[in-house]
């Protein structure tokens, strides 16, 4: 699996992490799981980890645990339903989880653009990379299996 290679070198924060941040959801611990190169880590100053570049297991449960566009990057549901099982053993009691995809239209239109080849629902895109995107119905929906 080849999902690292879709974290890309940020500069700045990244969208979902300002909007949660200006929203106050980032106040008390938090742990951004699967931070990829973890450039939203250093500017927040919170934890991180991503099992590719900061392998590191968390030892202690967060407020918040935020997962970032990790699940669209995953090509089975079992892989995508693991990954978040995996970030909720990081949640406080009270603490909440965050999950964020990138969108059905956002990876179709990519998908066409790019001529992405379809695979497992979703598409291998010109690096290789797996991407398949979500509208908000079908998270819910693949969350309540
Ligand atoms: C598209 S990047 C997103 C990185 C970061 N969250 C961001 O927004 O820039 C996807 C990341 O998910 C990580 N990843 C892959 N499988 C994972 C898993 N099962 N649990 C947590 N992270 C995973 C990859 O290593 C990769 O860095």
């Amino acid at each position: 699996m080849n999902s690292h290679k879709t974290a890309i070198s940020r500069t700045n924060l990244s969208k979902p992490m300002t909007i949660f941040r200006d929203a106050g959801l980032l106040d008390g611990p938090t742990l951004d799981f699967g931070c990829g190169k973890g450039k939203d880590v250093e500017i927040l100053g919170i934890d991180g980890y991503d099992p590719h570049y900061f392998p590191k297991l968390p030892v202690k449960w967060y407020n918040t645990v935020t997962m970032n566009y990790v699940i669209n990057t995953l090509d089975t549901h079992y892989k995508r339903l693991q990954a978040i099982r995996d970030a909720w053993k990081f949640v406080d009691v009270g603490g909440i989880l965050i999950i964020t995809s990138r969108t059905y239209k956002d990876i179709t239109n990519n998908a066409i653009k790019h001529g992405w080849k379809p695979h497992a629902g979703g598409y291998i895109t010109g690096k290789g990379t797996f991407q398949i995107g979500f509208m908000n119905d079908q998270l819910r929906e693949f969350l309540s299996y």
